[in-house]
């Protein structure tokens, strides 16, 4: 089933309008499409410290756990302008554990979306966990 876009944008440029950006001035808005059809959207809340920041998708994350759904199928970001935007690398890796690597990322109208594989080859993920964990490596 091909994601609703325009409404995934729509919902993430109404959520980036309630963006906490005083320090960076770039606001932000997220909206994820569920495993079971929900749209859950938010937007990045900085903080004084600069690095304790809250990125929009670290808020999609937390929502779709709330909802009681386990994966993201579709997700958008944009900026306080309207347009994509591309999700930071830690985000990338905390999407992974979320949507996994074939979930779509909106690229913008007109635009191939890509998938989360794409953004983030090679990614540490909890099949390489489940695998590695409690081996005894020498140094
Ligand atoms: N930001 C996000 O919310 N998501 C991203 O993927 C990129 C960056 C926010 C964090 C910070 O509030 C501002 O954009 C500047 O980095």
């Amino acid at each position: 089933m091909t994601p609703d876009w325009a409404r995934l944008r729509s919902a993430a440029r109404e959520v980036a309008v309630h963006a906490h950006a005083p320090y960076s001035g770039l606001r932000v808005g997220a909206a994820g499409l569920t495993a079971d059809g929900q749209v859950v959207a938010s937007c990045n809340v900085e903080n004084a410290s600069i690095g304790l920041t809250l990125c929009a998708e670290c808020g999609v994350v937390s929502m779709l756990r709330s909802a009681g759904s386990s994966a993201l199928v579709a997700l958008s970001v944009v900026a306080g302008d309207g347009r994509p935007l591309s999700p930071c690398g830690r985000c990338r890796q905390i999407l992974m554990d979320n949507g996994g690597p074939r979930m779509l990322v909106d690229a913008g109208e007109g635009a191939e979306p890509v998938t989360l594989g794409d953004l983030l080859p090679g990614a540490f993920d909890d099949a390489t966990l489940a695998l590695r964990r409690g081996e005894r490596g020498g140094a």
